[in-house]
Order: C-alpha cells, then sequence, then structure tokens
C-alpha cells in the first residue's frame, strides 16, 4: 500500500504564549514546522505529504519546503481532529487505499527509524498502530483541589506520541462519525478505539517530544544537535 504523510499544522499553540503559532518558531537553521515536513518528504515510503493550515496562516508560504512536489494542504478547522480530518479527506481523493501517516507539525524530532519500525508493524497490527512511550514515573490521581485519591498502576500504562498508522478509508469513516458524535477526539486512535478497534501500541524514542511550553524548544534543540 501507498503511504499519505498526514500533518495537523493549524493550531494557533496558546500555551506557548509567542508572537507566532508553534510549529513557526525558529529551531536551530529553520521553523519546527520545516524540521518535521523534512524528515516525512525525505522518506522513501511517504509518497505524498497533506498539510492542514490555518485559514489566515500567514507564515507557511516562506517555508523552503512550501511549494514541494509531494505535498498537499488543506486549510484545516477549530480542533486537531477537524484538521485531520479535513486532509484525510483530501488523502482520499489521492489515493483511497493508501495508509495514513498522522504526524503533529510540533513533533520535529521524529527520527526515520521510529517511522520504519511503526511500518514495519502493520503485519503484526492490521488494524493499525501508533508510536507509544511506557510511563517511567509514578502515576498519581487527584480530586480538583489537588490532593491525592490513589495510586494508579503504571505497569500497563503509554504516552500516546505520534506518528499513528491506520488505514485511510477506516480512520476517515471513524474519526468522522466519532466527531458527530460529538467525542471528545484527542488523537486518531481514540476514533479507532470509540468504534471498537484498538490499535496496537509500538515502542518510541522518547526524543520525540511535542513542543509545547517554551522550555520544550530548549529540549527539542539539544536532541536535534545529538541527532545529527
Ligand atoms: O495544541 P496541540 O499541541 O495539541 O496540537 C497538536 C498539533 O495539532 C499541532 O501540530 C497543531 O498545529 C495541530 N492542530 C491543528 N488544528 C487545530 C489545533 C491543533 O492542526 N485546530
Amino acid at each position: 500500500n501507498s503511504i499519505i504523510a498526514i500533518v495537523p499544522a493549524a493550531g494557533i499553540g496558546s500555551r506557548m504564549a509567542a508572537d507566532k503559532p508553534k510549529q513557526y518558531l525558529q529551531l536551530g537553521q529553520q521553523p519546527i514546522l520545516a524540521h518535521t515536513l523534512d524528515v516525512l518528504l525525505s522518506h522513501p515510503q511517504i509518497t505524498q505529504v497533506v498539510i492542514a493550515l490555518h485559514p489566515q496562516d500567514q507564515y507557511f508560504q516562506y517555508l523552503a519546503q512550501s511549494q514541494h512536489p509531494k505535498l498537499t494542504q488543506v486549510i484545516g478547522g477549530g480542533e486537531r481532529a477537524d484538521s485531520v480530518l479535513a486532509a484525510l479527506n483530501m488523502a482520499k481523493t489521492i489515493d483511497p487505499t493508501a495508509w495514513a501517516l498522522v504526524h503533529d507539525a510540533a513533533r520535529p524530532c521524529l527520527c526515520h527509524s521510529d517511522i520504519d519500525k511503526l511500518l514495519e508493524s502493520q503485519s503484526r497490527f492490521p488494524q493499525g498502530a501508533i508510536l507509544a512511550a511506557p510511563v517511567r514515573d509514578t502515576m498519581k490521581r487527584s480530586d480538583p483541589s489537588g490532593i491525592i485519591t490513589n495510586t494508579v498502576e503504571r505497569a500497563l500504562l503509554w504516552h500516546a506520541l505520534t506518528p499513528q498508522y491506520f488505514p485511510i478509508d477506516t480512520l476517515q469513516a471513524n474519526l468522522a462519525n466519532a466527531l458527530k458524535a460529538k467525542v471528545n477526539i484527542t488523537d486518531e486512535a481514540s476514533a479507532m478505539e470509540w468504534a471498537g478497534v484498538m490499535p496496537g501500541l509500538v515502542t518510541g524514542r522518547v526524543d520525540n517530544i511535542k513542543v509545547t511550553h517554551p522550555d520544550d524548544l530548549q529540549l527539542a534543540q539539544l536532541f536535534m544537535s545529538q541527532a545529527q
């Protein structure tokens, strides 16, 4: 099957409190999104990249990658899941039999070996799979006032990362139906779970962080310099 990368990049990054959306902040030589796109565009098995942008995006056109022949732009939506759905609708018109590799614009430290691990898991997980990292810390649940109610067994807990890898047709249908049913969807796996399809977990690198807070930029910079 062919593989189409889906990149939700329509967020405004309000938690970053910067003068522009976080995916356009500079990380070393180029903006965060440019690093992310380089990883995906240079992967030999990814044939197309569909990117969802904010309707008022003013920055994308200035990226060196914006005119890349593998790249298609769509307008994103109000939430991440709406942006992913818009990109999936476009990807379906390119190749309805393809698999979607959905990856956050704000995760620039992804490396090809993690993509390869996920693609290779397809025979074990024909329903699809996601990159994830086992939880390392002791996990607590609290009441709303911030007092511990209990300790949660950590052995089977994971952080969900991206990329997340699913057949385009089933992911598109499940995501569209889940959104119609007003389910809170924060990643692609949750749409599949809601439809009763349980994705596999593939252990990913812990340096594949999502740049969310200002401190994350320095960490991403460090990981990026180590990878080179
Ligand atoms: O805000 P958060 O870190 O969860 O965003 C994850 C990714 O989803 C980012 O790459 C962001 O640009 C994208 N996003 C989007 N459309 C939205 C909100 C977020 O494409 N409406």
